[in-house]
């Protein structure tokens, strides 16, 4: 889906630490840059993106969760609320500086031994060890960043429960209807059941669960 149409400004990021091969490809896509991370986790989003709403319906107490492309931690700090003490929440970002910025502020809301943190690469989230291990996953405004949804997707799949559930949200600016369609026919391919769509303000939503 990540083709030249419907795509926002190429923004790059700088300061990472991959090889330079894989630096080169992720310079070429749009990723939102970890210096403008502080914009995500404004209070006023809640607004138009209210963490509670999105999220408080798919995830109990104890729950394990997923959150590949977390940023700040605008949904990673109510989603571990929501998950309780004996819950976790995975937070995997491709940028260190997204990472450090989430760790300071679970540190502070006193949630960091419920959120473990990782850094990935483009292509790969590093979840190989998390196979069949994850209740709940959700992507926001990260599927289009990605420079293969259906590898993206693949990923998350393995990493699903059986009845697992997926919940991407794509914002309605830089991704056409057309691309988030593209994007559920990809987690289709590799084996999500499409379950709904939801269409508000801030973006269009998907529901996919593994069978
Ligand atoms: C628009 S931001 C959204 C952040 C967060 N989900 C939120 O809503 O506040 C997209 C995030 O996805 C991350 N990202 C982009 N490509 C990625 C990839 N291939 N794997 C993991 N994260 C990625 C970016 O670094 C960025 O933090």
């Amino acid at each position: 889906m990540n083709g030249d149409t419907g795509r926002g400004p190429c923004i790059l990021q700088a300061g990472t630490s991959f090889p330079l091969s894989e630096r080169r490809m992720v310079m070429a896509e749009h990723v939102y840059p970890a210096w403008l991370g502080w914009l995500l986790v404004s209070p006023t989003r809640k607004f138009y993106m209210d963490p509670d709403r999105i999220l408080g319906s798919y995830i109990k107490g104890g729950m394990t969760v997923l959150e590949p492309g977390c940023g700040m931690g605008f949904f990673s700090l109510p989603a571990a609320r929501m998950a309780g003490p004996n819950g976790r929440v995975i937070c995997i970002d491709l940028q260190p500086g997204m990472i450090a910025g989430l760790k300071k502020r679970a540190a502070r809301a006193g949630l960091a031994d419920r959120i473990e943190t990782r850094v990935c690469t483009a292509r790969s989230l590093h979840i190989e060890d998390l196979q069949g291990r994850i209740d709940f996953c959700f992507a926001i405004g990260v599927v289009h960043e990605t420079p293969d949804g259906k590898e993206f997707f693949r990923q998350v799949a393995e990493s699903l429960k059986p009845g697992g559930k997926l919940l991407f949200v794509e914002p309605k600016g830089p991704v056409t209807q057309e691309n988030y369609e593209k994007a559920i026919e990809q987690a289709e391919e590799v084996g999500l059941k499409f379950r709904k769509k939801i269409v508000e303000q801030g973006g269009r939503s998907a529901i996919m669960y593994k069978k």
